[in-house]
């Protein structure tokens, strides 16, 4: 496996594997890389003849700077989870690599998300559509995998690729839990003891939600908000039900987790 620090170079390496024949397959990441990541590149490595692996901290999606400060990094545990997951290079480029001139004067403005992570995190999906854009001017013509529980990220990445017309076949991947049903996320590497056993409840509410939905029993917005609120050490952003999606946000300390479920 090839761990790569420049776009140059992985526009060169995949290029070169295109030009062969092959078919790319990229997943983006932020690191802190975790059997959900995992299953996104033994995916990719299934369906593609070459996998390629971004890791990036990307500053612009945060609007909290004691966020992006606290989000956790372990680059060699990364290089080491994605060789054995099959991948076949890395791409871990600096913020100055990325952004050599400073924060962008052109950046991709995503308008209608202005809701559940749109509302919490303002400009934050314009961030992630403006970095997930450079990675895929850097990788070329691709599929490109992306996990269900940024739900709305993977709208807002399919809403890139159709209205930008970038030459990427976005595949959706299925979330990846704890026995206890709490889904993968590098920040529940952040939470206390007390603080895990308590998260427990976002997928307990949206299980329980999703039954009561389909069952037309009651309001299952409701049912969520309550059940989170039981928990003393959650601290609820939002719980929404779309038609086929039931949407969850909340608090538990300082780290902030969201989860979904069909409906
Ligand atoms: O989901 C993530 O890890 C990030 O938002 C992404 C898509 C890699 C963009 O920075």
């Amino acid at each position: 496996m090839r761990v790569l620090d420049r776009g140059d170079q992985l526009r060169t390496e995949l290029d070169a594997a295109r030009a062969a024949g092959p078919t790319v397959g990229l997943v983006p990441t932020m690191g802190a890389l975790h059997e959900g990541h995992a299953s996104l590149i033994r995916r990719s490595v299934a369906e593609c003849d070459v996998t390629a692996v971004t890791i990036f901290v990307n500053p612009l999606q945060f609007n909290d700077a004691a966020d992006l400060a606290a989000y956790p990094a372990d680059l060699d545990g990364d290089v080491a989870l994605a060789a054995a997951a099959g991948a076949d290079v890395v791409f871990a480029p600096s913020v100055a690599e990325m952004y050599p001139a400073g924060p962008p004067a052109v950046t991709v403005h995503v308008a209608g998300e202005d809701t559940m992570e749109g509302a919490s995190r303002p400009g934050h999906f314009d961030g992630v559509a403006t970095v997930v854009a450079k990675l895929f001017n850097l990788a070329g013509p691709c599929r490109a995998y992306f996990g269900e529980k940024d739900w709305q990220q993977l709208r807002v990445v399919r809403r890139l690729v159709a209205d930008l017309s970038f030459p990427v076949e976005v595949v959706g991947c299925p979330t990846v839990r704890e026995a206890d049903g709490l889904a993968l996320s590098s920040r529940n590497a952040l939470l206390s003891p007390a603080e895990r056993e308590a998260a427990r409840v976002l997928y307990r509410a949206l299980a329980t939600a999703a039954i009561a939905k389909a069952a037309g029993e009651c309001d299952a917005r409701i049912l969520m908000v309550n059940m989170v609120a039981k928990e003393p050490l959650a601290t609820l952003d939002y719980a929404e039900v779309l038609p086929d999606r039931l949407l969850v946000a909340a608090r538990f300390g300082n780290v902030r987790l969201i989860d979904n479920v069909g409906a």
